[in-house]
């Protein structure tokens, strides 16, 4: 499976891109999409979905130009879009038969493939009730169910983790993992804690540009050294941000433990490992 996507734009409008001359390369395994909201990625996404078409580039999946040939990508395409809508009448059953019918798959698998699904994730105990009665993360699980429905080898999740709670994202990063083994898995996130330790590589985006990309490891090199901690007096707050890149702070006894990015530590600093998190906010704020 090779995913590229060359130089690719989409313009809103007379001036405006929600995605500008971006290119990306994806092969097997997990690609994490972080960045914060408009940045681009729900325009990329569909884009890659077939669901909109590019205004300039080309998107090619094993060669074969997606915005020219549709049904090449959609055949193998698991998609749950960031505004997935759900019937509300309809139960956990009807709904997934009622997706597998638009999407062509039937045949005497599909109940199995169905109980499987809801099955693992978590959902069996009310697939005979209306989905309207359902919570927001069980909502979203009935998306990502109906995303894996065709067996998929590129699967598209954007902002999945929306609405699920912490069991709940454990049980999707568990499946997502099992997933990857074979298949193309995208996910998007304005959240760094869904993509660490789940996501291969890592995409940062920001005003629809690609800022950086790589397996986690070369993202977090970017801030190698440049993280630190110091104690300031709570007052002082205001004035720290304006000279350094502050990550986080945390009360100490009437003062602010504060983790910070600079090139040179102030005195009384210590130096702190680099995380994904640290360089998600350094990319995003420098670039
Ligand atoms: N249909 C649209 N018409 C005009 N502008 C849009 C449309 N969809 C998205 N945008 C704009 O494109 C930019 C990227 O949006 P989006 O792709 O939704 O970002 P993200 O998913 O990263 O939050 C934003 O500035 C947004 O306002
Ligand atoms: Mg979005």
């Amino acid at each position: 499976m090779k995913l590229e996507i060359q130089n690719v734009s989409k313009k809103y409008g007379k001036d405006k891109y929600g995605v500008r001359d971006y290119s990306l390369t994806v092969e097997k395994g997990i690609l994490g999409l972080l960045g914060p909201n408009g940045a681009g990625k729900s325009t990329l996404l569909k884009m890659i979905a077939t669901v909109s078409k590019p205004t300039n580039g080309v998107i090619t999946l094993n060669g074969n130009d997606v915005a020219k040939n549709a049904n090449y990508m959609r055949n193998q395409l698991g998609f749950l879009p960031q505004d997935f809508g759900v019937y509300p009448n309809l139960n956990a059953f009807e709904f997934l038969e009622y997706m597998a019918a638009l999407k062509g798959v039937g045949g005497e698998n599909l109940r199995p493939r169905i109980e499987g699904l809801l099955e693992g994730l978590n959902l069996m105990e009310s697939a005979n009730k209306p989905i309207g009665t359902y919570s927001g993360g069980m909502k979203q699980r009935i998306g990502i169910a109906q995303a894996l429905l065709n067996d998929p080898k590129i699967v598209i999740f954007d902002e999945p983790t929306v609405g699920l709670d912490p069991e709940e994202r454990v049980r999707f990063r568990n499946l997502i993992s099992d997933l990857a083994d074979e298949c193309i898995v995208i996910l998007s996130s304005h959240i760094v804690s869904d993509i660490d330790t789940i996501a291969d590589e890592v995409a940062i985006m920001k005003n629809g540009n690609l800022l950086s990309k790589g397996n986690q490891s070369e993202v977090v090199e970017l801030v190698k050294d440049k993280v630190f901690e110091t104690t300031i007096p709570r007052e002082s707050l205001s004035d720290f941000k304006a000279n350094y890149l502050v990550v986080s702070t945390a009360r100490k006894d009437g003062n602010l433990k504060v983790r910070y990015i600079s090139d040179k530590p102030i005195e009384n600093s210590t130096s702190n490992e680099a995380n994904l998190e640290d360089a998600y906010l350094y990319i995003t704020k420098t670039k």
